[in-house]
């Protein structure tokens, strides 16, 4: 016993002289636990994970993508989803609560429209949602919204036809609007054969085939290489000093008690109590939100389920004062450690490591309906 004691002491610490005298061995600095965050929060998978019945390809991308973008899916054929989640705006919006349909413009330039209650997330790595501290998730049972009503991509994406508010409009009723998109999609011959080639049978233009198309669309847009995920795989110089204090505080105060796992949220519904216009109020003063990720929040304010923090320094005074004693507050958010201008600046520059812009940025030039790209968008 003995033996295998100093034995194993030996191992350890040449193992530790080893990986001192290699620094640019990557796997090693990982596995010998000199990543600090102790996985509490972590690196994306490189690869992202499908549902059994919905396997990626390339067919399958590309009609998702041109399903994203045209307007034709809408009621008044002038809003797409891109309207709310383009690429220029890190696949959100950039506005407090979004503008649906009867609006032109995108971003700050958008103008008219029906005013939805929230605040549009953007899609960039919600092929993740769901993700767990463990890196295990359940493509099928992903947490979709503010307020995690619905479940996987596939049936996330017919939610915004059925709106009213986004893309239905008041012309065509909610039980009609699904069949009148899908027989224009069948009258458009590329559609047919995108349709086809992508899913076969005898009638492949289909709600579900619909839903499929967009969420394979949808993984596809994927920033997994911020700097943060470069250090976790072992790349120790992808941090400044600033963000590794910064990422160590935000573990520290109790951010990470929330904000967890690869996509620094844990799927779960907390009330913070960000001040609300009584849009989202559940009428008793519940404001219950899902934590929602911080990667990419370079290029996804207004912040919070309706925009109503322009800046992360206007985020962290929030956090800064944490409700004190009201008990409808989460004890999580109660219980946050001491903020002061130095770790707030800190936690700031290790939000900003979270960004990535490698997510493929593509604007269609066309749409087989031969509308307009995105929908009224200029
Ligand atoms: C009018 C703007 C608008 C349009 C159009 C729109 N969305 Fe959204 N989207 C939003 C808003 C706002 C939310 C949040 C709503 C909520 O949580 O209640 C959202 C939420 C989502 C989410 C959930 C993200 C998450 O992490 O929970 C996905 C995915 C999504 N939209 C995809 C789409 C797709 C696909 C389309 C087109 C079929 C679309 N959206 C059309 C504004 C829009
Ligand atoms: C009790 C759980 C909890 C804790 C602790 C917590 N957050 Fe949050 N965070 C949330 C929830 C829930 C929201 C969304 C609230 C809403 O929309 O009303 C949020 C929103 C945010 C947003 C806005 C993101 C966006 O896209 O809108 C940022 C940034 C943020 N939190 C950073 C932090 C930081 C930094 C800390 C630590 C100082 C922290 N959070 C602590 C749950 C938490």
């Amino acid at each position: 016993m003995q033996r295998f004691l100093v034995l194993s002491i030996v191992v350890i610490a040449s193992l530790f002289l080893l990986n001192s005298c290699a620094p640019d061995n990557e796997e090693d600095d990982f596995d010998l636990g000199i990543n600090p965050t102790n996985d509490v929060i972590s690196a994306l998978p490189t690869d992202v994970i499908a549902p059994a019945n919905n396997q990626s390809t390339t067919e399958k991308i590309e009609l998702g993508r041109a399903l994203f973008w045209d307007p034709v899916l809408s009621g008044n054929g002038d809003i797409s989803c891109a309207t709310c989640h383009h690429p220029n705006e890190g696949y959100a919006d950039g506005i407090e609560r979004s503008l649906g349909t009867g609006g032109t413009g995108l971003g700050t330039n958008r103008r008219g429209g029906i005013e939805v209650a929230r605040n549009s997330p953007t899609i960039i790595n919600t092929a993740f949602n769901g993700i767990n501290q463990g890196g295990n998730y359940d493509p099928t049972n992903a947490e979709m919204f503010w307020d995690n009503r619905t479940r996987s991509l596939e049936l996330q994406a017919i939610q915004p036809l059925l709106s009213a508010e986004e893309m239905r409009g008041p012309n065509i009723s909610e039980q009609a609007i699904i069949d009148t998109v899908l027989n224009r999609l069948r009258n458009i011959p590329a559609y047919a054969t995108l349709f086809q080639n992508s899913f076969g049978g005898t009638n492949p233009i289909n709600e579900v085939n619909l839903g499929r198309a967009i969420a394979a669309f949808e993984r596809s847009i994927i920033a997994n290489d911020s700097p943060f995920d470069r250090y976790q795989r072992g790349d120790l110089n992808a941090l400044t000093n600033q963000q590794i204090n910064g990422m160590m505080q935000f573990i520290e105060v109790g951010c990470a008690d929330c904000h967890s796992g690869p996509m620094l949220s844990d799927y779960d519904l907390h009330n913070i109590g960000a001040p609300d216009d009584g849009l989202n109020d559940d009428g008793g003063g519940n404001n219950r939100f899902r934590t929602p990720t911080l990667r990419n929040l370079g290029s996804t304010a207004p912040y919070m389920h309706n925009g109503t923090f322009n800046s992360l320094q206007q985020v962290m005074q929030h956090y800064d004062r944490n409700g004190g004693n009201n008990n409808n507050l989460d004890p999580e958010f109660r219980d946050l450690g001491n903020l002061n201008n130095q770790n707030i600046q800190e936690i700031i520059s290790f939000l900003n490591a979270l960004n990535d812009n490698s997510f493929d940025q593509t604007i269609p030039s066309s749409v087989p309906s031969g509308m307009n790209p995105g929908g009224r968008l200029n």
